[in-house]
């Protein structure tokens, strides 16, 4: 979001959540409690490295997610190149992801030389589909990233059988789905290794931070290895691999700010609550689409529990309003003062760096390279429309009703009578 800063002269950038619907939403995202933290670690100088709240944290995170292992970060975006670098992730290799996700997902395995593989949605559906990852299997593919994307859940049980039959590692983008779980277990214990990002707008928030958690003692080795110069000495590394590298492993530095992580300690003690309200709140609005046959739910994986809620997307049905488009309905919900928008992201094809291509390293090189010399990973081809068909339609009619992250008692009622409305008004012109 834009602002002016206090002085009201030079434009800022400040990307914190707020209530997306006063009267209807009590959200608050941080209060007192954050401010007290932040305050008293201030106070106790425990403001980088390892400290006590940043070591609680990673324990509390272990705990939360069923895993053996989790380290803080900068971001969720670079919790997502440790784990890239961790599962040796390297020039020539390919990364499959999914073509609708946020940018971030991706970037750290182009910037680790890795060359993405766009992998179609489910028809329908927000996440990817299995199918279509186990198409796009190459011999180069070193991993598979899925995202729970907006809190929906992938079909995990499709694509751990792909990563067992096939040997290639998974992770869990699990940036917008703190808290779900799937058939029992937590997202981000279920492939290889999970990530969060705990941005300022995110479930659980540190400001800007992120967490990630395995299983596997050489991944985390890995990414303690890459982000964690001068932290990980005597304390953290798990096998000897790399023991002759301490303390300053390969010099380079995701450590998370201790604050951000303090003020994200006091958030995860809100998140079951929240996500709680959030999910009854979801489930009535869903409930009551049933009654309004232009606008339906969008499944989540069978057997799962979302988490998280970044959103609430929901699927635009035109051969139900002839002549109306998802545009026009959106106008339309918009005029009943609903903050209703579309798709979210833009699909990762559509975008220049990809649709073109983009000479990462200079020198024409790189793996999203048009003009490769090396001849190691060959031109980019880049993409054009149509190559993601069905990603691209359910695009054209995503409609994202407001996600509460708070509602009030009722909420579900209101929104559900706006869209009525809305559609009465559509049906009646
Ligand atoms: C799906 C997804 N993955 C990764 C990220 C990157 O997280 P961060 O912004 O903390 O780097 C985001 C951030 O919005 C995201 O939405």
């Amino acid at each position: 979001m834009a602002h002016r800063d206090i002085q009201g002269n030079a434009p800022v950038f400040v990307q914190t959540a707020t209530s997306v619907m006063e009267g209807l939403d009590q959200w608050q995202q941080v209060g007192e409690a954050e401010a007290r933290m932040a305050y008293d670690m201030t106070l106790r100088n425990e403001l980088s490295g390892g400290t006590p709240v940043v070591r609680e944290f990673e324990q509390t995170w272990r705990e939360r997610t069923c895993t053996e292992y989790a380290i803080t970060v900068t971001n969720g975006t670079s919790a997502l190149y440790s784990a890239f670098f961790g599962l040796k992730v390297g020039p020539g290799d390919e990364v499959i992801c999914p073509d609708y996700t946020w940018i971030c997902t991706i970037s750290p395995a182009l910037l680790l030389g890795a060359r993405p593989v766009f992998a179609e949605s489910l028809p329908g559906s927000v996440v990817i589909d299995p199918a279509d990852i186990r198409r796009r299997i190459t011999s180069r593919t070193r991993a598979i990233v899925v995202v729970h994307l907006w809190g929906w859940l992938c079909d995990m049980d499709a694509i751990m059988e792909i990563s067992r039959e096939t040997g290639i590692p998974v992770v869990e983008d699990c940036s917008h789905a703190h808290g779900a779980m799937y058939k029992g277990r937590p997202a981000g214990s279920i492939g290889h290794v999970g990530c969060w990002s705990m941005q300022g707008s995110k479930p659980a928030s540190a400001g800007e931070g992120g967490i990630l958690a395995t299983n596997d003692p050489e991944i985390f080795d890995r990414a303690c290895l890459i982000g964690q110069v001068n932290r990980i000495k005597g304390m953290d590394l798990v096998t000897t691999n790399y023991q002759h590298l301490q303390p300053l492993g390969t010099g380079m530095k995701f450590r998370a700010h201790p604050l951000g992580i303090g003020i994200a300690a006091v958030q995860l003690e809100k998140l079951d609550a929240l996500n709680e309200r959030r999910a009854g709140y979801v489930k009535e609005v869903e409930a009551g689409l049933a009654e309004i046959s232009c606008l339906t739910p969008i499944p989540t994986a069978e057997g799962s529990e979302r988490g998280g809620y970044y959103g609430l997307p929901t699927l635009f049905q035109p051969d139900d309003l002839p002549g109306v488009s998802r545009d026009a309905f959106l106008k339309a919900l918009n005029a009943q003062g609903l903050p209703a928008s579309d798709g979210g992201y833009e699909l990762l094809h559509r975008l220049p760096i990809f649709g073109d291509g983009f000479d990462l390293f200079g020198h024409d090189r790189g793996p999203i390279c048009p003009t490769d010399s090396t001849g190691f990973d060959g031109p980019w081809q880049g993409y054009e429309e149509g190559d993601f068909p069905v990603s691209e339609a359910t695009h054209a009619n995503l409609v994202f009703l407001p996600m509460l992250s708070d509602p009030v008692p009722g909420a579900a009622g209101k929104i559900l009578d706006a869209v009525n409305e809305a559609v009465r008004r559509l049906r009646a012109e």
